[in-house]
Parts: structure tokens; C-alpha cells; sequence
């Protein structure tokens, strides 16, 4: 079978950047950053990006596109015991992607309510009670549930539509969309941020530099985690997505590129989230807002933040909504598409008829998470993914690759067709300083858990 290839170089910078820039750049980064030495987080966390990020997107780029195949199936050119690791990825991958559903879900309904600002000036308990239904225990259908339900599948549809219609006409036409569209959003919404009163506050408690975290292991640990997370490294998907990648691409410029957009989309969204909160503070009179990250920094502060504005509040809400739901959107479909190629490959069969098998069954497991305790079991698997699921799949890629493949393989690979050729500064962060990082970053996690 001829293996479909994108349309354009820029088609697949697109997609790559689409499955990077996610939920996790709008709302783990910026509380990250604040929490773990504000300015003085951007060193650890670009020491990641050059010394993991971008060398582990060089080395998964070239991966998949000299072997052309899904993560498995790669996995196994490279060597024939390590098919498992593919299959373990899309494992990892499969479990966030049946959680991530729901939020995007979520993001939908508030496009709508911000037309109307439904949620009221009780954002916590709107989001919580009214929408999640949460006060009439664990599994009572309530609150907007049907709703939840309904839209998730939605959800479902829209991948499915996506994946069947291939990977030019359906996941690089999507990302078209999606990501230019995104970025207009967040620049709108930045202008609007900096521009209220109390943005400079606000800016400040994000970027006030305490230098004496960079000595903190916790906060190393912080910053190549969500690397890794934010480039949708070792969850089998940049493989899959560079496989399609035609013969001749540049695999060290395309890292360096999706790298750099992801990132900088993280710090423009914090600089937007923070000036925000900077003028919420400003309006209250310097009490910082009750949630700041996560869940209920997108479905509570943030609307109590529209509320506060003095003008366009169902514009800016209807804005950060439908960014919220893009930017989920081309992570979810990513995830899909990783596992639906790995499939298709193993099973040899057709890839819309793996399309629509998987995705049912995912939906189905996805259904759990809408029900009134999917907040409880959302918090509950995101944690574990964050704690382990990168170091399980990532330091396990690292040290089968770094330490037992030739990586000159792939280094013969990827430089002559690359216009920057890169040193040994890439064959020391493959073999030893990401090793190490993640190495440590899953001896501190085991050691917090269990103490
Ligand atoms: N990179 C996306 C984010 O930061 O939200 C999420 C993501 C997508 C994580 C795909 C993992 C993944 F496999
Ligand atoms: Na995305």
C-alpha cells in the first residue's frame, strides 16, 4: 500500500504544532511558570527544550521517517524486540486521550454559555455543581450530563470524520484551520490582557524571578516533564506524523520550528493568563484568585475574569472557549491518529475501518470520564500520566535508542537532508543528559508518591 505523505512542508509543521500546542500550553504552563521561580523558570524549562525537546523531536522526526511506520511498527525496524514500546506509547497515549475528550467537551459547552455568561457570578460552584453535577454524587445524572455526553461524542465524530478522510485531506485541512486560527485568538486575547488595568501586577507575580528555585531539584523535574507533555514526545505521535513526512524534508529545521512555535505559544499564554489575573486582583483589591491552574483555572477563573471586564465579555469568553476547544482538538486527533496508524499497520487492515472501530471503542471508555465523578477520575489519571507516564515511556526511549541503537544511524539519516547540520551537542542530550533528567525526575516522582 502507498503510504499517503502531507501535502506541504508546512502542512506538517502545522499538524506537529497542532498536536503540541494543547490544553497543557494554556493552562499547566503558565501556573507552572508561577509556581516554580516565575522568570527564573524559563531557564530550566529552555534548558530542557535544547537539551530533550527539540534533540527527541530530531530523533523521533527521523525515526519515522526513515522507517515509515507507525510507533510499533518503527519501533520494530529499529530493532524486532522493541515493537512493545510502540504498543506501550499508544497505551500511554490512549489513556490521555480518553480524559482529554471530556475537557474538550467541556471547552464546547462553554463557547456556548460565554454567549450568554450562563455561568453567573458563582464560577466555582456553576462549574462543579450546576455543570458537572458533582454535588449529587458520584454517578447521578445530573446537571448538564446529557449534555457532556452528548457533545463528547461530538467530539468523537469530528476525529472521526478527520481521521477517515485521510492524512492530507483530513488532519493537514483540519490543522490549517485550527492552528492559524488559535494563534489569532491568543494574540487578540493578549492585546486584551496587557492592555487592562493590573496587567503589569500581574505580569510581575508571573515573571518575578526567584533565582533560589533553580536549585530545586522539584522544579527541574517541573520543567522537562511538561516538555516532554507539550511536545507530545515518547506517546508515539511525532513518529507517526514524521512517517508521512515526503523523501526529502528537513528534519533538524521542522524541530527546531515546532519546538520554538510550541514554546513560545506557552509563554504568550502565560503572559494573556496572567495579565488577566493581574487585572482580577486589581478589581478585587489584591486577593489572588482561589484556583490558578488546571481545570479550574479555564471553567472558574476565567470566567469570573470575562465577568469583571468592562466590555466585550461574550466576545473574549467565546474567544478563549473556541481556543481552548482548537487547540484540544489537533492534540486529540493526534493521539488517535498515532494509535489508528499502529493498528492499520499491525492488523493490515483498512485504515477507515480501524478509524471507526477504534474510535467507538475509545468512546465508549471516554464515557466514563463525563459521568459526575469524571472530575475526581480526571485528576486522579492526570496526575499518574504526569508523574509516570512520561518517564515510563520517554526514559525508556531514551536509554533503548541512546544506549542500545547505533544513533549514527539516524544521525546519517537526518543530516544530509537537513540544511542545519547539528553536533555532538545531539548525541550527548540523547544519551546522556535526558536519560539522566528523566532518570532522576522518575526517582523523585516514585519517592513523592510513596512517602
Ligand atoms: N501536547 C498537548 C498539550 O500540551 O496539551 C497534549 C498531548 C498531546 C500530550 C498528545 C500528549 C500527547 F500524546
Ligand atoms: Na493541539
Amino acid at each position: 500500500m502507498q503510504r499517503e505523505n502531507w501535502g506541504s512542508r508546512v502542512g506538517f509543521i502545522l499538524a506537529a504544532v497542532g498536536s503540541a500546542i494543547g490544553l497543557g500550553n494554556i493552562w499547566r504552563f503558565p501556573y507552572m511558570a508561577y509556581d516554580n521561580g516565575g522568570g527564573a523558570f524559563l531557564i530550566p524549562y529552555f534548558f530542557a527544550l535544547v537539551t530533550a525537546g527539540i534533540p527527541i523531536l530530531i530523533m523521533e522526526f527521523s525515526m519515522g521517517h526513515k522507517m515509515k511506520g507507525g510507533a510499533p511498527l518503527t519501533m520494530a525496524k529499529l530493532n524486532r524486540k522493541w515493537e512493545w514500546l510502540g504498543w506501550w506509547q499508544i497505551l500511554i497515549s490512549f489513556i490521555i486521550t480518553v480524559y482529554y475528550v471530556v475537557v474538550i467537551s467541556w471547552a464546547i459547552n462553554y463557547v456556548g454559555f460565554s454567549m450568554t455568561l450562563a455561568w453567573g457570578n458563582e464560577t466555582i460552584s456553576f462549574f462543579t455543581g450546576d455543570y458537572l453535577g458533582l454535588t449529587g454524587g458520584p454517578f447521578e445524572f445530573g446537571g448538564f450530563q446529557l449534555t457532556i455526553l452528548i457533545t463528547t461524542i461530538s467530539a468523537w465524530v469530528i476525529n472521526f470524520i478527520v481521521i477517515y478522510s485521510g492524512v492530507k485531506s483530513g488532519i493537514e485541512r483540519a490543522n490549517k484551520i485550527f492552528i492559524p486560527v488559535l494563534i489569532v485568538i491568543l494574540l487578540i486575547i493578549l492585546l486584551r490582557g496587557i492592555t487592562l488595568p493590573g496587567a503589569a501586577e500581574g505580569l510581575n507575580m508571573l515573571f518575578q524571578p526567584d533565582f533560589s528555585k533553580i536549585a530545586d531539584g522539584k522544579v527541574w523535574v517541573a520543567a522537562y516533564g511538561q516538555i516532554f507533555f507539550s511536545l507530545s514526545i515518547a506517546f508515539a505521535i511525532m513518529i507517526t506524523y514524521s512517517s508521512y513526512l515526503p523523501k526529502k524534508s528537513d528534519i533538524v529545521n521542522n524541530a527546531f520550528i515546532t519546538g520554538f512555535i510550541n514554546c513560545g505559544f506557552s509563554v504568550l499564554a502565560g503572559i494573556a493568563i496572567f495579565s488577566i489575573l493581574g487585572f482580577m486582583i486589581h478589581q478585587s483589591g489584591g486577593e489572588l484568585p482561589a484556583k490558578l491552574s488546571g481545570v479550574f483555572l479555564a471553567f472558574a477563573t476565567i470566567p469570573e475574569a470575562i465577568n469583571e471586564l468592562p466590555a466585550f465579555q461574550k466576545t473574549i469568553g467565546v474567544l478563549f472557549f473556541i481556543s481552548l476547544t482548537f487547540a484540544g482538538l489537533s492534540s486529540f486527533i493526534s493521539i488517535n491518529e498515532a494509535a489508528i496508524a499502529g493498528i492499520t499497520e499491525k492488523l493490515y487492515k483498512p485504515r477507515k475501518k480501524v478509524a471507526a472501530w477504534y474510535t467507538l471503542i475509545a468512546m465508549i471508555i471516554s464515557l466514563i470520564f463525563t459521568t459526575g465523578s469524571g472530575l475526581y477520575i480526571l485528576d486522579i489519571v492526570d496526575h499518574f500520566i504526569n508523574s509516570f507516564g512520561v518517564a515510563m515511556s520517554g526514559l525508556v526511549e531514551v536509554i533503548l535508542i541512546g544506549w542500545f541503537f547505533k544513533t549514527k544511524i539516524l544521525k546519517d539519516h537526518f543530516q544530509p537532508i537537513s540544511d542545519f547540520k547539528v553536533g555532538i551537542w545531539w548525541d550527548i542530550a540523547i544519551k546522556v543528559i535526558t536519560p539522566a533528567a528523566l532518570g532522576i525526575t522518575a526517582i523523585m516522582n516514585f519517592a513523592n508518591e510513596f512517602s
